[in-house]
């Protein structure tokens, strides 16, 4: 009875360390690399008289059938071979016979999976960018539906100045933008292969690591063999560049948010992206942006796990490395339907110009414009502009007027100093007066505005 116990104990754990050990549940996502990057070792194995033509044809022959089969559903994943290499390794085998076993002459899982993993990065690398393209071009074309329609700018979540709608939109547009040059510059760092490092100090064979990185459209070698099976910095910037990108969508859906809420009714979300309440039948939740401020928090997850799992190995290649990778799919599908679902959230959000409008004349956005006219015309002292503005604030408050709404009277009543004020000041006080005098390089006038959308429309073409 005991030594029955034993052996099902024994069994049991020889599973469950199967099952630690293995890969294959998740890195089976790399299958299509694994296949690539394997043809583009054979190519290069018998361009140099390590394999024959024969057995080159035999094994591309075999691989294509591999995959093939992952694809059709046939193929069967078992934890005996262990990771994605084995398992494609073993079934070509199995296919083709002794060619199959030469496959691994002069390389090493270690610098295999490396280029697996790099070549997945660099693919995702360029379809985010594809991705986030078309968010940009989203948010250029309703920005300028909006040049002229005003909203307030706020800082510290209190209004501050007039801007247009265009204008804040645009700020996402710049945001997204510079993600899209990081991924883009991560993909130039990054486009090296790590194929024929071997396992951690180079091969003795005769091999063309300059052709098979040739094959694989990666720029050149990496320059150091044990560099290469331990370095993961690739993997870390596309979190990193994932998780800046996902902090961008994150801002703006805490904006769709707010917007979306009954105090500002800026926005409404097309019906398609708001839910309603399981309890409560009046409502509209804006569940969608929710979610994507929320899925921000998971992705920064994985990038300080992967710094962490990185933070203490030794030289070369050790197993912590393995756990690189679900984090990265994660990631990856994440960003991905992120932006797709933002792009469309962007693209059908219907605005309330009106509502924007209205809440323009609360919270004296063009109380700055008073303080630089008396800068400008009467040659005053910036603070002393300042303290006079905000007694004219004071008689706005009194009277329960808007800075912009007051006459002329109240306003030269409000200060000594400005007994004699110029009726000019009225112009200045107006709201979208005070947004268009905002001309300053950068800045939000309707003129800059529409200058800023003429440099994105520019950009656009050309990326
Ligand atoms: N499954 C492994 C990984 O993802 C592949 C490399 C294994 N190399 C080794 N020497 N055990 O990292």
């Amino acid at each position: 009875m005991s030594n029955q116990n034993n052996q099902i104990l024994k069994n049991t754990n020889a599973q469950i360390l199967d099952e630690f050990n293995a890969s294959i549940m998740f890195d089976k996502e790399l299958y299509a690399q694994d296949i690539t990057g394997s043809i583009a070792h054979s190519k290069m194995l018998c361009n140099q008289g390590i394999l024959t033509k024969d057995e080159q044809e035999a094994i591309e022959k075999g691989l294509l059938q591999v995959k093939d089969e992952i694809e059709s559903g046939q193929f069967k994943f078992s934890l005996e071979t262990e990771d994605i290499h084995m398992a494609v390794e073993s079934r070509l085998t199995e296919i083709i016979g002794e060619p199959g076993k030469r496959l691994h002459t002069a390389r090493s899982r270690n610098d295999q999976v490396a280029t697996d993993f790099r070549l997945y990065v660099q693919d995702k690398t360029e379809s985010i960018k594809a991705q986030l393209k078309e968010l940009i071009e989203v948010f250029v074309e309703v920005a300028n539906k909006h040049t002229t329609t005003l909203i307030p700018g706020m800082t510290h979540l209190q209004h501050a100045q007039p801007l247009n709608f265009g204008y804040h939109l645009l700020a996402y547009a710049n945001m997204f933008k510079r993600d899209f040059e990081r991924f883009e510059s991560s993909y130039k760092r990054n486009n090296f292969s790590p194929l024929g490092s071997a396992a951690l100090a180079g091969t003795p064979h005769n091999i063309d690591r300059f052709l098979s990185s040739e094959i694989l459209g990666f720029d050149a070698p990496t320059p150091h063999a044990m560099d290469t099976v331990s370095d993961r910095d690739f993997a870390l910037e596309i979190l990193f560049n994932i998780s800046t990108c996902m902090m961008h969508v994150s801002r703006i859906s805490e904006e769709l948010v707010t917007w979306s809420s009954y105090e500002f009714q800026f926005v409404r979300m097309s019906d398609e992206y708001a839910t309603t309440s399981s309890i409560m039948p009046q409502k509209k939740n804006p569940d969608v942006p929710e979610l994507l401020r929320g899925k921000t928090g998971r992705v920064y997850g994985n990038l300080i796990s992967l710094l962490t799992v990185m933070k203490g190995l030794p030289l070369a290649y050790n197993k912590d490395t393995q756990e690189d990778k679900e984090g990265v799919f994660d990631s990856v599908k994440t960003v991905e339907i992120s932006i797709k679902i933002l792009t469309e959230v962007i693209r059908t959000m219907i605005v309330n110009v009106d509502k924007m409008e209205a809440a323009c004349k609360i919270g004296h956005l063009s109380a700055t414009d008073l303080a630089d006219f008396l800068v400008q015309k009467q040659n005053m002292p910036f603070r002393t502009a300042y303290y006079i503005t905000k007694d004219v604030v004071a008689t706005a408050n009194s009277l329960n007027k808007d800075i912009s709404e007051l006459t002329l009277d109240e306003i030269r009543s409000a200060n000594e100093e400005l007994k004699n004020i110029d009726e000019e000041i009225l112009m200045y006080l107006d709201l979208r007066n005070s947004m268009n005098a905002r001309i300053s390089f950068g800045g939000t006038s309707t003129i800059q505005t529409v200058e800023q959308i003429k440099v994105f429309e520019e950009w656009l073409k050309k990326v």
